[in-house]
């Protein structure tokens, strides 16, 4: 058995047969499997402003929600039921998070989001909805009653602040207990409602939307065309109606436009910095008293490095993209840098050359990559 956390399945045939097409229920996911944090440690989280974390009530006024960072006071006056609190990117904060997604790696980091975590008392829940991602509902602390439906009918309730179906038709539920994981595919209906105090470990998977994808490749492609020349119009002829935009006006600037051109590489470019670019909220504080060169290359070669958590890396070809830029590299190098965007943590770099060791300095310095301690832990 390649992985326990599919069960009996193998991840190659979790890909062919459930990735994307169908529900999963795994009992035992991950057994025993109690949590990575408190609740404490989850409202600690929301009261932070580098965390995005949401608070959903359901009372006779309907569904409200709230956005965070939330002042710590605000937890001690909720009621005892019905709400959710919900942190986006707990893996940017517990390097436990970062090991749990570390599991899913049977689909590519590309497609990775994030880990968001849920707490709610008895009866809380975000209400029936579908998300537009790929999403494995991992059990943690206490138990969750789970309905799903593979309904058409998508319309969502108008005025609602959050997305809420206006009519849902389970076809199938469970009592979810900890360690027992669900994955659901993209627009799939489920509605999750706490037994107990509950808390949820979802592990998101992203797929921008077509619109998204190329507004951004736009974006992109406006940083990198230039096109040399002015319009001109030696040739103008008098116009009866002044007012009007002539023919030749407009087939001049579409002959401009069939300039625009992109290739293979640029695509790759795209989509490596895309991917990796941080979200908006996201800063990389560098080291307050940054090693030489030397000394740097010399603590990495003894004790390893790690990515920062919130850092993103990918690779395409011969370029490593981290965190928003793109780094095209020796092949040696590139060998090194990818297995750091594999494994995220390396305790052993010793077969890294002097070009893979200027860039790992060069993001050290900018806070993007982090020397391990002697012992595999943080060295401050
Ligand atoms: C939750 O953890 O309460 C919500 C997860 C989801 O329905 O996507
Ligand atoms: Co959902």
């Amino acid at each position: 058995m390649e992985t326990g956390l599919l069960g009996a399945l193998s991840r190659k045939n979790f890909l062919r047969d459930y990735w994307q097409k169908k529900p999963l229920l795994v009992r035992g996911a991950l057994p025993g499997f109690q949590g990575l944090l408190t609740c404490n440690d989850l409202i600690e989280l929301a009261c932070r402003d580098d965390a995005q974390s949401r608070l959903i009530t359901q009372g006779d006024g309907g569904w409200r929600l709230r956005q965070g960072p939330f002042a710590p006071r605000f937890f001690s006056r909720l009621p005892k039921k019905n709400w959710t609190l919900l942190v986006q990117d707990v893996n940017h904060f517990l390097p436990a998070a970062r090991e749990l997604l570390l599991k899913f790696n049977f689909i590519p980091h590309s497609r990775l989001d994030d880990l968001m975590v849920s707490f709610a008392p008895d009866g809380g829940g975000v209400g029936p909805h579908f998300d537009s991602y790929d999403v494995f509902l991992l059990q943690g602390m206490g138990r969750r009653h789970w309905q799903i439906s593979a309904q058409r009918n998508k319309r969502l309730i108008v005025d609602a602040p959050i997305k809420i179906l206006q009519e849902f038709e389970p076809e199938q539920e469970w009592m979810l207990e900890p360690g027992d994981m669900l994955y659901l595919p993209p627009g799939y209906a489920h509605n999750g409602v706490a037994k107990d105090n509950c808390m949820t470990y979802s592990i998101g998977f992203r797929a921008p939307s077509y619109q998204e994808l190329v507004t951004q490749f736009l974006v992109y492609l406006q940083d990198h065309t230039t096109i040399e020349g002015m319009y001109r119009d030696p040739d103008i002829c008098l116009q009866f109606h002044p007012a009007r935009i002539s023919s030749a006006m407009v087939r001049q600037a579409g002959e401009v436009f069939d300039k625009i051109k992109w290739n293979l590489a640029d695509i790759e470019r795209f989509i490596g910095i895309y991917l990796t670019e941080p979200k908006s909220h996201v800063f990389f504080p560098p080291p307050r008293d940054p090693l030489t060169q030397k000394k740097f290359s010399y603590q990495i070669k003894k004790n390893g490095l790690q990515l920062d958590l919130k850092s993103r890396m990918l690779c395409k070809g011969r370029t490593i993209f981290l965190n928003g830029d793109g780094y095209t590299v020796s092949m040696a190098a590139f060998r090194s840098l990818e297995r750091l965007a594999d494994c995220l943590v390396l305790p052993n770099v010793q077969d890294f050359g002097d070009e893979a060791l200027i860039l790992c300095y060069q993001w050290y310095l900018y806070g993007y990559i982090e020397i391990l301690g002697p012992s595999g832990s943080l060295q401050t």
